[in-house]
């Protein structure tokens, strides 16, 4: 990492937060947190996003946005030094989406494997919602608008980051450069990219009932991991056994830290010779999965204990959420500003708003006021901006002062609509009084010529 990052990461509220988001991407974003290097961390709730397949029951996305916030909290994550906001809270993100969505095609979306099998798992078969459909447009709007240059996520959200990428950079080829390109950053441990369920089953999931949430009670979490899926070739203590697929070994890796032996199971001194001794056989089952309990309780427990406070003090969880709401939309209205700038559909705004320099060239310039000596060229130093669409009215403005400098000093002088801003200054951001005042000490130094009045 380094000064410049900006991570950002986000979960749909469409559930509490299980042991598998915590290993696949929490208990990281809490380490990249406190190891504080970046220049922004934003993590959020993808409200809207949940609607996108959930329209018809608001009040579960609304619930689970406070059972999201809170378990976000309970991992560690500090508002005081990330900011922790609610998407459908950032207006500009729908705006964002809406250009986006111009440079996407249906058959660009219709190639994105994670949407494929969502849309399989949920049914939708041809009824598929188009906001659903088009929510890779959308998520490109969520990065990009904080100009994140990090988003920590699993395996499955690959194809959405390979979707804003393409979108930045066709963006950046047609408009220049605006965007940011946003880099994945997976899980590092293999085992953490895909915590199968406690039935063994591929992954996961609420609708699978194999979870083990961050808010169950340290009896719940226990009576789970009795039942949990091993070996079931594994029958009698002296057996040997299988560790490939077992869940309990597979949670284990996942969790066991090399401390965990010297405290909760002496007998051994690794996890490589508990394996060992499982599948020599003569291991049984149960002592495994008693330590594995204490193994997930020592990570478990201080979470819950701290999900326990927080859920006494609701209303402040609210708080964090609107603070962190108003700082990330002011980043995003920032970022929406040089979008609409790059794609010229700032007409009434900003000190390159056509408004202003029409206004600029109609009333106030004189031809005397820009007539400039630099080098050896004399020459009449500048007008704004390359390629703006000048009215009709003000490119006869300034041919007129064209004519005029040509009248008054009989040379050839010439009003250049490009070069002003690279004429006195690198910097095509540069703000119009910046350049006047610039453009004003060149002219001046050159001692020939009354001081420019910067005018505005
Ligand atoms: N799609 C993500 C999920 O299902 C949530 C999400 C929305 C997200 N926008 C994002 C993740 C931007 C990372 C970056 O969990």
């Amino acid at each position: 990492m380094a000064k410049d990052t900006v991570i950002l990461t986000g979960d749909r509220p469409t559930g509490r937060l299980h042991i598998g988001h915590y290993v696949g991407s929490l208990k990281r974003r809490v380490e990249l947190q406190n190891a504080g290097d970046f220049k922004k961390m934003f993590v959020f709730i993808a409200d809207a996003q949940a609607l996108t397949d959930n329209i018809d029951n608001p009040e579960k996305v609304r619930q689970n946005v406070i059972e999201v916030a809170l378990d976000y909290l309970a991992c560690g994550l500090d508002p005081e030094k990330i900011t922790i906001f609610i998407q459908s809270q950032i207006p500009e993100l729908c705006e964002l989406s809406f250009y986006f969505m111009d440079l996407v095609t249906v058959s660009r979306l219709q190639r994105n494997p994670t949407v494929k099998t969502e849309i399989g798992m949920r049914g939708f078969e041809s009824s598929i919602p188009v906001g659903f459909f088009t929510y890779p447009i959308s998520q490109a709007a969520d990065i990009t608008a904080f100009k994140a240059t990090t988003v920590p996520a699993g395996e499955d959200q690959k194809p959405m980051l390979e979707q804003a990428t393409e979108i930045v950079r066709r963006f950046n080829h047609i408009y220049g450069e605006t965007l940011v390109e946003p880099n994945i950053l997976l899980p590092q441990n293999a085992v953490c990219c895909r915590l199968p369920g406690t039935d063994g089953k591929a992954k996961m999931s609420k609708s699978l009932g194999n979870c083990i949430y961050l808010a169950e009670s340290a009896k719940e979490v226990e009576k789970k991991v009795k039942s949990m899926y091993t070996d079931p070739t594994h029958l009698r203590v002296e057996d040997p056994g299988h560790i490939e697929g077992n869940t309990v070994f597979t949670y284990l890796d996942a969790f066991c830290k090399p401390e965990h032996f010297g405290l909760y199971w002496p007998d051994y001194q690794s996890l490589d010779e508990v394996k060992e001794h499982y599948q020599r056989g003569g291991l049984g089952d149960m002592k495994v999965k008693k330590f594995l309990n204490k193994v997930l309780e020592a990570e478990l427990g201080p979470i819950r204990e701290r999900r326990k406070m927080w859920e006494q003090r609701i209303p402040d969880v609210y708080d964090i959420l609107q603070a962190g709401s108003e700082v990330a939309e002011k980043k995003a209205a920032e970022t929406l500003n040089d979008v609409r700038e790059a794609m010229k559909i700032n007409y009434f705004d900003g000190d390159f708003a056509l408004k202003n320099i029409a206004n600029i060239l109609m009333t106030s310039f004189r031809a005397s006021d820009i007539v400039g000596r630099i080098g050896g060229d004399e020459f009449v130093c500048f007008a704004f901006i390359d390629d703006l669409d000048f009215p009709k009215t003000v490119q006869a403005k300034i041919q007129e002062l064209s004519n005029e400098l040509n009248e008054t000093c009989g040379k050839p002088y010439y009003i250049e609509m490009s070069v002003g801003v690279s004429e006195f200054s690198c910097d095509p951001d540069i703000k119009i009084e910046d350049l006047l005042s610039q453009a004003d000490s060149a002219l001046y130094s050159n001692k020939r010529y009354k001081r420019m009045s910067v005018l505005k």
